[in-house]
């Protein structure tokens, strides 16, 4: 069945679902979750992966996607080597259950890897994307996707679909302007989910300065309400973490920066849902806003 199953998702495949005919995840209410805030290097991969992990410890089935397609680290970080990639679900080399790889309790790692290929028309691979997604996520409380730096249009599309936005920065000006400008893309593709902001690397009260200006920002020159969902400080645990290849929360549970993952999770989790069937919600969302897609839809 598995394999029927890939065939018939590969790119070019004869008979391949359109965008409209992708299946609904049966019954899945996936939660999904991008971690996104434009800079690079300013923590995004070790928040979604304990983010996960932390979802994980309190019971839940949680998809933990690398949507970094050009430098995919989450396995480094995890110090496993996954067989498979969504780009091989794509491409019909395995079925969209092989590519998921148990690497913590409740835990299962969706690899980047190589995506989007001049091979392929944008709208094809979305297609393939889509329907490979739709089979991975049922059965799945939640979806933390880690997104690459910038504000790429594949990025965007991520964002713009996901239920939750979170924005991470620090408190220098350059990650905290490029958080905005990532809020301003959001806002001005009508993003409708709820956009909530963790400062990385800052104590409590530089945290909640770092939050206050781009709030004003936010409020003043979007209109937009966003969230302080927690504050992490700059913690020599998460160095070793990374050092041992182990998620931060696991190794060191007891670090400061583990308490600002936990309140991130507590943030996400007490959020409720604003849709009945959030995983049908998100995928129709990422057929609507996934580049070169949109007009297919549209009609
Ligand atoms: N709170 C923290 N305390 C100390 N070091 C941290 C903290 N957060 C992140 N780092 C360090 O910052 C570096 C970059 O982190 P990470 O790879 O998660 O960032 P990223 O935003 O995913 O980067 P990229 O844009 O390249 O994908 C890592 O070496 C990590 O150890
Ligand atoms: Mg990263």
């Amino acid at each position: 069945m598995f394999r029927d199953q890939a065939s018939a998702l590969r790119l070019g495949a004869e008979g391949a679902p359109s965008l409209s005919a992708v299946r609904d995840p049966d019954g899945a209410a996936t939660r999904t979750v991008a971690v996104s805030g434009g800079k690079g290097g300013v923590g995004k991969s070790n928040i979604s992966l304990n983010l996960a992990a932390y979802l994980g410890e309190l019971g839940h089935e949680v998809i933990l996607l690398d949507t970094d397609f050009g430098l995919p680290n989450l396995d480094v970080l995890l110090g496993c080597i996954p067989n498979q990639s969504i780009g091989d679900v794509m491409r019909g080399r395995c079925a969209p259950d092989e590519a998921l790889s148990p690497v913590m309790p409740g835990v299962r790692l969706l690899a980047g890897g190589e995506l989007w290929s001049e091979e392929y028309s944008h709208r094809e691979q979305a297609r393939a994307l889509l329907s490979a997604l739709s089979v991975q996520m049922a059965g799945a409380d939640y979806m933390i996707m880690d997104t690459q730096a910038g504000r790429a249009p594949a990025v965007m599309g991520l964002l713009m679909a996901s239920e939750m936005a979170v924005m991470v920065t620090t408190p220098e000006p350059p990650a905290l302007m490029d958080c905005y400008r990532t809020i301003k893309g959001l806002c001005r593709g009508g993003f409708e989910g709820e956009v909530g902001v963790v400062v990385n690397r800052a104590a409590d009260r530089e945290a909640k300065r770092t939050f206050g200006q781009l709030e004003h920002m936010v409020r003043s020159f979007l209109f937009r309400r966003i969230r302080l969902l927690t504050w992490i400080p700059d913690d020599p645990a998460v160095g070793r973490a990374v050092q041992q290849q182990i998620p931060l929360i696991r190794g060191f549970p007891d670090s400061r920066a583990s308490q600002g993952i936990r309140r991130l999770g507590e943030a996400v989790t007490g959020e409720p849902t604003r849709s009945r069937n959030p995983a049908r919600a998100f995928l129709r969302r990422l057929a609507k806003h996934m580049p070169g897609v949109g007009a297919e839809e549209g009609g």
